[in-house]
C-alpha cells in the first residue's frame, strides 16, 4: 500500500447530464476512488463509507487529521436507521428530526451500530449521518446502494468549496473526477445534532437555522460559535482551525470599517448594510466583496468570497463581523474559525 498521494488528470462532468454523471461517479466509487460531488450545502469529497480503503483515500486526499470523523450520506431515513444503535429517547428525537428535515442539510449524530467501521467515526462510539437533498447527491446515494462518506471537498483547513472551480483550486490532480453541479444553494455545511445525550445538542451550527431546529427539539443545547468554545468538545471537527483563506484574514467590527476603507492594500468582505450610505466607493483596484444583508444570501456567498480573496490576494484581508445573534450563528462560526489565530 502506498501512502503518497496519487496524481490524476482530473475529469469534470456536468451534473445536468445526470445519468452520465451518476454512472461515472458510481464506477469511480466502486473502484474505491474519491469523487467531488455537489450537495445542497457545499461540495463533498465522496467515497464508499463502509470500506476502509475508500475511507483512507478520503483522509489522504484531503490531508485530514485521522481524529476528525466523517459524515455518512444515504438515500433515505430507512437507509440511515441500520447505521445507528439508538435507545428509545434518542430514536424518538432522531425520527422527529428526520421527518422534519430529511432530505436536507441536517446531520444526525448517535450511537453507531456494528455496520459502521471505526475509521469513518475516527474511533468514536457515535456515527454522523445525513440524507442529502441535492438532486445529484441524492441520485448518487440511490444508485450506489450503500452509504457514501463525504467531508467538504477542500484540502484540510481551507474554506469549503461551493463551486466545482473552487474544488479544483485545492484538489485538482488529487482526484480522478469532479461532478459540476453549479453553485451550492445553502453555501455552508449541514447543522450537526447529537440526539444521544441527556439533552439533544447542536454540535455544529449550519445551514439549518436554530429557530427551525427548536420547533422539533425544543430543549436543544446550543453553544456559542467559534474555535475556542469547542476545544474539548464532542464534535472533533470544531477543534481544528478551518476555512482560513491562504494569506489569512482578520475579523473587524463594522465601526472599524472607515479605518481600512481607503487603504487599497486591504481587501474587504462586508455586508451591503455595513457600507450603505456611509462610505464613498472604494478606490479602483481595491478588493471588495459586498454580500447580502440576510443570513441565507450571505451564507450562500461567503466561502466563494474567501476563495475570490485568495485569487485576488490583497496584502491584508478583513471580514466585517455579522450580528451576534442566533440567526447568524452558523455564519459566525465559520467567520470566527476562518480568522482564528492558529
Ligand atoms: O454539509 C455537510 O455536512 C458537508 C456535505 C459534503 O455533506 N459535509 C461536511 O463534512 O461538512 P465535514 O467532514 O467537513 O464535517 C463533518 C462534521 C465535523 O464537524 C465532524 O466533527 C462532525 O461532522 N462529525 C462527524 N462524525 C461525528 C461523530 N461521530 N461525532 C461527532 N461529530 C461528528
Ligand atoms: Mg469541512
Amino acid at each position: 500500500m502506498h501512502t503518497h498521494t496519487q496524481v490524476w488528470p482530473t475529469e469534470v462532468i456536468d451534473a445536468n447530464d445526470l445519468d452520465v454523471a451518476v454512472k461515472a461517479a458510481v464506477a469511480a466509487l466502486r473502484d474505491n476512488q474519491v469523487v467531488a460531488v455537489p450537495t445542497e450545502t457545499v461540495y463533498g469529497l465522496a467515497a464508499r463509507g463502509l470500506n476502509d480503503d475508500a475511507i483512507a483515500a478520503i483522509y489522504r486526499t484531503k490531508g485530514r487529521p485521522s481524529n476528525n470523523p466523517l459524515i455518512l450520506h444515504v438515500a433515505s431515513a430507512d437507509d440511515a436507521w441500520p447505521l445507528f444503535d439508538l435507545d428509545d429517547v434518542a430514536r424518538a428525537r432522531a425520527v422527529a428530526l428526520a421527518d422534519a428535515f430529511w432530505p436536507g442539510p441536517l446531520t444526525i449524530v448517535g450511537t453507531a451500530s456494528a455496520l459502521v467501521p471505526a475509521a469513518v467515526r475516527a474511533g468514536l462510539p457515535k456515527v454522523a449521518v445525513r440524507v442529502p437533498a441535492h438532486p445529484f447527491a441524492h441520485a448518487l446515494a440511490v444508485a450506489l446502494g450503500e452509504p457514501f462518506a463525504a467531508p467538504s471537498a477542500n484540502l484540510s483547513g481551507r474554506p469549503s468549496p461551493t463551486s466545482a472551480r473552487d474544488v479544483l483550486l485545492t484538489l485538482d490532480r488529487r482526484l480522478p473526477l469532479v461532478i459540476d453541479g453549479g453553485a451550492c444553494g445553502a453555501g455552508i455545511e449541514s447543522s450537526v445534532v447529537d440526539v444521544s445525550g441527556p439533552r439533544p445538542r447542536l454540535l455544529r451550527p449550519g445551514a439549518l437555522s436554530v429557530l427551525e431546529l427548536r420547533r422539533f427539539v425544543a430543549d436543544i443545547d446550543v453553544r456559542p460559535p467559534g474555535l475556542a468554545a469547542h476545544v474539548d468538545d464532542a464534535s472533533p471537527g470544531l477543534r481544528h482551525q478551518h476555512y482560513a483563506p491562504l494569506g489569512g484574514a482578520s475579523l473587524i467590527d463594522t465601526s472599524a470599517l472607515p479605518t481600512v476603507w481607503d487603504d487599497v492594500d486591504v481587501g474587504i468582505i462586508a455586508r451591503r448594510v455595513d457600507v450603505a450610505g456611509r462610505l464613498a466607493p472604494r478606490a479602483e483596484g481595491a478588493f471588495t466583496v459586498l454580500l447580502d444583508d440576510d443570513t441565507a444570501g450571505y451564507a450562500r456567498e461567503i466561502f466563494a468570497a474567501l476563495y475570490r480573496a485568495e485569487r485576488a490576494s490583497p496584502k491584508r484581508l478583513v471580514v466585517v463581523n455579522v450580528p451576534d445573534d442566533e440567526a447568524w450563528i452558523g455564519v459566525r462560526d465559520r467567520l470566527l474559525r476562518a480568522t482564528a489565530q492558529a
